[in-house]
Parts: C-alpha cells; sequence; structure tokens
C-alpha cells in the first residue's frame, strides 16, 4: 500500500526515520547506552580481518561499513562485489569473519560467495531485510534489518538500516578488541540514537529538492564527490540516479578527480559535492572549488556552516542538518535519494519498476 504516497520509493525514502529507530532498538541499548548484539557461538576479540561482500546499493552500504570498522576497531577490511569475489576465488585464512549484506538475501552472487566462505572456513555474518531468506537460513550470525518490505525496485530504507546495522557491529567490534572505551561507546550510541532525528531534518528538505530537480534533469551525465566515508555516498548518489532517471551518472572519491575524470567538467556536467562539515570538509572544497575553476556547475550538499562557507557560486545548494560525521553517511543518504526520485518525475520514467531491473537477483 502506497498510501498517501505517488511511488512505493518516495514512501520507503520517508520511512526512514521510522525504521532505522526500529533497527537501532535491536542494536542499541538505550539505558546502558550499549551497542549490542545478537547471541552469538562467534568470539567477536579473536577477529584479525574481515571480508564483505555485496552487490550494488548494499556492497555501498559495505564499503561505509568497512571506513567505521577499520576507523572504530582497527580491523582490516577486504570488501568486494560479490560476482567478482566468487570468480576470483581469494585465499581466506581459517577462522575469519565474512560478512553478507543483501536486502533479499536471495542475490545469486551474493549466496554464491556467502557458500564460498562456509567452505573455507569463515564464520558467516549476513545483514539481511528478508528473515526467511536463504542468506538469513545459512549464515551463523543473523544481523537482521528491520525495514519493512520494500517493494520499490530502488533500494532507499533497506540501505539505511543497513547503514545503522553496520554501524553498531563497527562500535562493538572496537568495544571487543578493546579500541574503543566506555565514554567512547556511549558517545557512539548517542549519534546513532540522534539519526531518526537527522533523517527526518533531512527529510524536511524534500520540496527544495523538488524546486532544484529541473537543474538536473536536463544533463547527459551527472558527477558525484564525496570523501571518507560520504565516498561511498557519492557512488549511491550515481546508482540512484542512473537506475531511475537513465541519465549517466558516476561516483568519485573527490581526490581522484585530477587523476582523470576532471577532463569531463564542462558547463553541461553538473557535479553534486556530497561534503558534511568535518575533518574532511575542506579537503573536498578544494576539490569543488578545482571544479568550478574549470565552469563545472556544482550541487553542494552540506549542512549550515559548510553552505555558509562554500556554498556561494554553486549552481545550487542542499542543506542537511548538522550531524556528527559518524552519522553523515546515513543522514546524506536522504538528499542523494530524493534528488534522484525528483529528477526522475521530471524525466517521466517509471520510478518503482525501471527498466531492465529486476528487485531481485537471483540469476547471475
Ligand atoms: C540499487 C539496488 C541494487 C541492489 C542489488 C543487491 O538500488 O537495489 O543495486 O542493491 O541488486 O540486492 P540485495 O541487497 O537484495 O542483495
Amino acid at each position: 500500500e502506497k498510501g498517501n504516497h505517488r511511488h512505493f520509493m518516495q514512501k520507503e525514502i520517508f520511512e526512514q526515520p521510522t525504521v532505522v529507530a526500529q533497527t537501532l532498538s535491536s542494536y542499541v541499548r538505550q539505558a546502558d547506552q550499549t551497542v549490542a548484539l545478537p547471541q552469538m557461538d562467534f568470539d567477536l576479540s579473536s577477529i584479525e580481518r574481515m571480508t564483505i561482500v555485496a552487490c550494488g546499493t548494499s556492497f555501498y552500504a559495505g564499503m561505509v561499513g568497512r571506513y567505521w570498522i577499520e576507523q572504530f576497531a582497527r580491523v582490516p577490511v577486504d570488501i568486494d562485489v560479490a560476482s567478482e569475489f566468487r570468480y576470483r576465488e581469494p585465499p581466506l585464512e581459517k577462522g575469519g569473519l565474512a560478512l553478507f549484506i543483501s536486502q533479499s538475501g536471495e542475490t545469486a552472487d551474493t549466496l554464491a560467495a556467502l557458500r564460498y566462505c562456509k567452505a573455507h572456513g569463515q564464520t558467516i555474518a549476513a545483514i539481511v531485510n528478508v528473515p526467511t531468506s536463504t542468506m538469513a537460513r545459512e549464515a551463523d550470525l543473523l544481523l537482521p534489518i528491520h525495514a519493512g518490505p520494500e517493494i520499490g525496485v530502488a533500494s532507499t530504507k533497506a540501505f539505511t538500516c543497513q547503514l545503522a546495522v553496520l554501524a553498531a557491529l563497527a562500535a562493538k567490534l572496537a568495544v571487543v578488541k578493546g579500541t574503543m572505551d566506555r565514554a567512547e561507546e556511549q558517545e557512539v550510541v548517542r549519534h546513532l540514537l540522534e539519526a531518526p532525528a537527522g533523517l527526518n531534518a533531512a527529510l524536511d528538505h524534500d520540496d527544495d529538492i523538488a524546486a532544484m530537480a529541473h537543474l538536473i534533469a536536463p544533463a547527459r551525465d551527472v558527477l558525484y564527490l564525496g570523501r571518507g566515508a560520504d565516498y561511498p555516498m557519492a557512488l549511491e548518489g550515481a546508482l540512484k540516479l542512473k537506475e531511475i532517471s537513465y541519465i549517466h551518472a558516476e561516483g568519485y572519491a573527490s581526490g581522484e578527480m585530477k587523476h582523470g575524470p576532471i577532463a569531463l567538467i564542462d558547463e553541461d556536467v553538473p557535479v553534486v559535492v556530497i561534503a558534511p562539515s568535518g575533518p574532511l570538509f575542506e579537503k573536498t572544497v578544494s576539490n569543488m572549488q578545482e571544479v568550478r575553476a574549470r565552469g563545472g556547475k556544482v550541487v553542494l550538499i552540506s549542512d549550515a556552516e559548510g553552505l555558509e562557507e562554500a556554498g556561494e557560486g554553486c549552481l545550487a545548494t542542499i542543506e542537511m542538518p548538522k550531524v556528527h560525521p559518524l552519522i553523515a553517511p546515513l543522514i546524506y543518504a536522504v538528499p542523494v535519494q530524493l534528488l534522484a526520485y525528483h529528477v526522475a518525475l521530471v524525466k517521466g520514467t517509471d520510478v518503482d519498476q525501471p527498466r531492465n531491473l529486476a528487485k531481485s537477483v537471483t540469476v547471475e
């Protein structure tokens, strides 16, 4: 049921504050401000390295997870798309933890990678939305998200719920590895619990984003830039746009621009810059200035502070609430989803059933 919404995708975007809160409620304990994972036989403190495998949007969630796990728990993470991982047949040390991320829990390549890891002595963790799915059944450690059924082909609410679980997992890993003390754990919990309010504040900018969609709709190509844990958000923004509006879009790590992609810049290629204020802000803004110096038209997504500093002269700006850098990827998912959605509306494409795509990719 779409309720008051025009599309399932729109409904699912707007459900995010609720479903992220729902998901967090089983991974953080409000009372003592701790992160908690489901019961498991596996001793997390023994982990020396981790492997993450997924496809598409779930893969981008995994990329954000890698930044968090490496930063907090100091555990090195290998990550790959499932279709490459399974045929690469990478050597795996016995006793490792392999994490699979899938909304459907049925994606053929991800499932094959899961079985490969199982056969090679890995403990299998799975972040899935569908509790009755094959991956949920085959995992040793099931980390469910509570997003509810996702009907729109383009994944939205499953993505932010995956991020919420990954943040909790990273913090838990850090606690058991001894790289995060009690006070830091409480701080992470506090920031995570602020995410639903942050998502609501981001959704408040729906009208602004709708009003600027016509600036992007005529473009043939759009670039997205981000840095650190916001780099995967650039990839996700580009994927959402191409999926539902059929505009060619690419996401780049902003520091990579000068190594090639900047040659694409001219006034017909809008560049969406994802730059929450924080430790990486200045670096990303300097990449943005390089784009502008070459005639590039920038859509800057940042908070009031960031827009105050760097918003002048942009084609458009989208204001986000000021949030802790930890939860920025969750919050900044909203404007990139809404931008893709509204551009698709301008173009008149089939938002919920984009051409050539299936909700669950059970063939290779
Ligand atoms: C993008 C999208 C796809 C899926 C991918 C993996 O909006 O929906 O890229 O993320 O097909 O699907 P799951 O998560 O079900 O394994």
